[in-house]
């Protein structure tokens, strides 16, 4: 199964990066950017002063747990915590912990796809929150939600956190989230972060950092290129660049050609020519407002049950529910 997944994910990396370097103008997908050295660079990221999104959703987290997990809990006998992309738990640890505290009957589902990331987080958890039951799932979100179906008396809460949602467009958010929503029963909820839109200064400081570890991140890309397609890239010939338009909240990270320059992908059998200044956009980070997330859910066939904030309103966590039928409520 896992070796299928890999060669089916090279081949999708392949056809995507052949697409996005002989488009106008040139893009590859920020979802690439995660193999072992950009999961390092990313939990570097993390912990990078200027990258406030994980500190706001982990003092969420902290402040409003009781609360948050009086929702998850009102009405369920049983509870199935379902995160998509874990990571490292580190946020997820702070709810884990508090429903293990109050006794509450749940299990913990991790699903990602990288079966690395699942151990090493079934290993942390099973050290600090013995008590915890885990029970983690390898595989591509929508193939493994189709298989959790609920039982009775027990209540699915999907976890999205992480503002990851941001990596998508918009028409592909409301994709995702019908996707989950058609996965949902009535009793089942979804809790999702959406960093909310700020000072146009910060969020350009926190994708533009001066140690450079964000560019070093956006650069892994060609570097990928080059050991799994055999690229030549040379990654000092281009620039990271970041924007952020504050009318519709979106930063978009590049990469800028510094000089004329051809780069030949062996596997490929492709010769990329870059005119001087040429970009390739690689990333965008969407950032929001309350209109923005509640058309977002109402576009998916959600509703929007409770809204927690951090103190400075930067970054907000939504529970969505289902929607109700018009004529359920009659
Ligand atoms: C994973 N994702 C939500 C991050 C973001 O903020 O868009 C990825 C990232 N890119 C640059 N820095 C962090």
């Amino acid at each position: 199964m896992q070796e299928k997944n890999i060669t089916t994910i090279r081949k999708e990396f392949a056809e995507e990066v052949y697409g996005g370097l002989t488009d106008y103008p040139k893009h590859l997908s920020s979802k690439y950017f995660y193999d072992e050295r950009g999961d390092m660079l990313f939990q570097k990221i993390m912990s990078m002063p200027e990258y406030y999104l994980t500190n706001a959703e982990f003092d969420i987290l902290s402040s409003h747990k009781e609360i948050i997990v009086d929702q998850f809990e009102k009405g369920a006998e049983h509870i199935n915590l379902i995160e998509l992309g874990a990571g490292d738990g580190k946020k997820t640890k702070i709810l884990l912990e508090h429903m293990a505290r109050r006794k509450i009957s749940f299990k913990y589902t991790p699903i990602d796809i990288s079966q690395n990331v699942l151990d090493s987080l079934e290993n942390s958890i099973q050290t600090e929150l013995p008590e915890v039951i885990v029970a983690p799932r390898q595989g591509t979100y929508f193939e493994v939600l189709k298989h959790l179906s609920t039982l009775n008396g027990s209540r699915k809460v999907i976890l999205f956190l992480g503002s990851n949602i941001g990596n998508l467009l918009h028409p592909d958010a409301v994709d995702f989230l019908s996707r989950l929503q058609e996965v949902m029963t009535d009793e089942d909820l979804l809790f999702v972060g959406f960093d909310q839109k700020k000072d146009p200064q910060q969020i350009l400081d926190a994708y533009n950092d001066a140690k450079g570890i964000t560019e070093a991140f956006n650069k892994n890309i060609l570097l990928r290129i080059n050991r799994e397609l055999g690229g030549n890239f040379n990654p000092d010939h281009f620039k990271h660049w970041e924007v952020y338009d504050p009318e519709t909240g979106t930063a978009k990270s590049y990469l800028v050609s510094k000089k004329q320059q051809s780069v030949d992908i062996e596997s490929l059998g492709l010769e990329v020519s870059f005119k001087p200044w040429e970009t390739i956009h690689t990333e965008i980070s969407q950032k929001y407002d309350d209109e923005v997330v509640y058309w977002l859910a109402s576009e998916a066939g959600l509703s929007v049950s409770a809204v927690f904030s951090n103190q400075d309103k930067g970054y907000k966590d939504y529970l969505f529910k289902k929607k109700q039928n018009e004529s359920d409520l009659e």
